[in-house]
């Protein structure tokens, strides 16, 4: 992969996954189009993405070659795009001095490191990427993929829950609404939160960072915390392993909400540690008979000590979901995503559109996403540079310290200096006015300025997400100005009848009518709008 002399365009190539049970592929048709416009051409080896309900013949409506069998397309291709790490079979077929992209997995897979080495490839691990950089979201394969994994979690688990998730009130009886507790509220546990709010569940979650619990509540569910002070964030937006003292106050309250839910989710990950084990024997065995534990950890050792990774099994009337591939049950809509996370990257090691990708290392989002250049290995990547990465103290401020805030968060608070002289100046002006005003104007002007206080205290503390229900309330409220057409609907009195005031009466009228709507509605769309906030 380099800056050079291959014309017209290099061939990218998609092999079929050949991991068992895989149904992801690389790219889609929609993105093999995009890809062709940036210069490159495209081959996909024949039946990659039926699995996914990509046939060979939109792969080739999109401009695609499709080409029957690995060894042609792996020995066609520049650079291959891949989802899952390649197995010793597939770098022997590659190209000597060709590009991979995809997951690799460098420190878990340190011998297929050193084939793809000894390939003198060139290898972007999509895993390495530095996520915190907020110019790679675009990129990042590892959000997308949790995304469709924690929502297909709840997916698995209402497949395997006897119940609805919402409550209802039918003809034959109450039936309450399912209470899911979800373990962990990162990507995937957020996913799963929206999710599971969405179909109608009371939804409760826990995390160690302090920092997702408004998070949480913005998607519908309720944090609950762990009685004990300590702080999770470990940087980057990632846990670190927890305090003895705090792992005991945690498992106490995950006893009790084991005890009260459903269904438990767990999505709690360290990385480079094994999976916290947060769900015990006991806890499972103190479940509701019917009660589903999906453990998205499964893979890592699992949260739950009964999971058995990649299988459904049930334990003390409780089912345990550990399928270790809840990306892949959704191929379509991953692969879609996976694809547009490849084509984003693409464009960024293309930026000239001519069909040569050219591996920038000065660049921080591909230096960090380069695990081997040219036959070196190059993984790990020095650390980002400051700058770049977030201030984690920004990112592990108290919860407390944000609401307190006016909801707009990014607005520093003045300096003091220039908060007194702002002060000063006000108080100025209003000895100004209260000397040379006269006396009607003082009175307005004082009932003005407490109307603006008064509402910039009600107003500017409401957390963003109400600012469209308070406009909408607001609105209805403003329908006040019904008061002053009944003043002026009342008949004319004795002796002063004439056709101005009947006119002003059905004006005024009017002015009810139409009042009347914006009221009724306003108050009926703010309703609404709050019922989408409750639980
Ligand atoms: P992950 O998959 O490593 O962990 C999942 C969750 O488990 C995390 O929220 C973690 O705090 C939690 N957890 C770990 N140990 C736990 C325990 N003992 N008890 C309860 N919960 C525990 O993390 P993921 O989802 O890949 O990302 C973590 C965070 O990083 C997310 O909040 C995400 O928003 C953030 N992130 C930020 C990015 C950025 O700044 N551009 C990009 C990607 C993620």
């Amino acid at each position: 992969m380099q800056a050079g002399t291959v014309q017209p365009g290099q061939r990218i190539g998609v092999p079929r996954e050949i991991f068992p049970g895989e149904k992801r592929v690389a790219t889609v048709p929609d993105v093999v189009e995009k890809l062709i416009k940036l210069g490159f051409r495209v081959a996909v080896e024949s039946g990659a993405g039926e699995a996914a309900n990509f046939s060979d013949e939109a792969y080739r409506a999109a401009g695609a070659e499709v080409i029957p069998g690995a060894a042609a397309l792996w020995a066609a291709s520049d650079i291959v795009f891949k989802v899952r790490p390649p197995i010793a079979d597939e770098v022997r077929l590659m190209r000597e001095g060709g590009a991979l992209i995809g997951f690799v997995w460098p420190a878990q897979n340190p011998e297929l490191m050193q084939q793809l080495a000894a390939k003198k490839a060139t290898v972007l691990a999509i895993d390495a990427l530095p996520r915190t950089l907020s110019r790679a979201q675009k990129m990042d394969a590892l959000t997308s993929m949790a995304g469709v994994s924690g929502y297909r979690a709840v997916i698995e688990a209402a497949n395997a829950f006897g119940r609805f998730f919402n409550g209802q009130i039918t003809a034959a009886g109450k039936v309450p609404p399912a209470k899911v507790f979800i373990a962990g509220a990162g990507v995937a546990g957020l996913s799963a939160i929206g999710t599971a709010a969405n179909l109608g569940a009371i939804v409760r979650a826990n995390d160690t960072r302090a920092e997702v619990a408004d998070q949480v509540v913005s998607l519908g569910g309720e944090f609950v915390k762990v009685d004990y002070e300590e702080e999770g964030s470990g940087g980057g937006g990632y846990a670190k392993v927890m305090s003895e003292g705090f792992q005991a106050a945690q498992r106490a309250m995950y006893a009790q909400q084991a005890r009260e839910v459903d269904i438990i989710i767990t999505t709690a990950l360290i990385p480079g540690k094994p999976a916290p084990r947060l769900i015990t024997a006991d806890m499972v065995k103190s479940m509701k008979p019917g009660s589903v534990i999906v453990d998205m950890a499964a893979e890592q050792g699992g949260n739950c000590e009964l999971t058995e990774p990649g299988q459904a099994v049930v334990k003390h009337g409780v089912t345990i979901v550990g399928y270790t591939d809840l990306a892949s049950r959704l191929a379509k809509q991953s692969s879609t995503l996976y694809g547009t996370n490849l084509l984003r990257l693409t464009e960024e090691l293309c930026k000239a559109k001519d069909g040569v990708a050219v591996v920038n290392m000065e660049d921080d989002a591909i230096r960090g996403l380069t695990v081997i250049k040219d036959g070196t290995v190059t993984w790990p990547a020095p650390p980002l540079k400051p700058a770049a990465a977030p201030a984690p103290k920004a990112a592990a401020a108290p919860v407390a310290e944000k609401k307190g805030g006016h909801g707009h968060g990014s607005s520093a608070p003045l300096p003091a200096k220039t908060l007194a002289i702002l002060f000063a100046v006000a108080a100025l002006a209003f000895w100004f006015i209260g000397a040379y005003a006269p006396a009607a104007f003082l009175g307005h002007f004082t009932v003005f300025v407490l109307a603006c206080f008064i509402g910039y205290m009600v107003v500017w503390n409401v957390t963003p997400a109400l600012h469209t229900p308070l406009m909408s309330v607001t609105n209805a409220i403003s329908s006040i100005i019904a008061i002053g057409a009944l003043v002026q609907i009342a008949p004319p009195e004795a002796g002063t009848a004439g056709r101005p005031d009947e006119l002003i009466r059905w004006l005024a009228f009017a002015g009810i009518v139409l009042t009347a709507i914006n009221m009724f509605g306003g108050f009926a769309v703010t309703r609404r709008m709050l019922a989408m906030f409750r639980k």
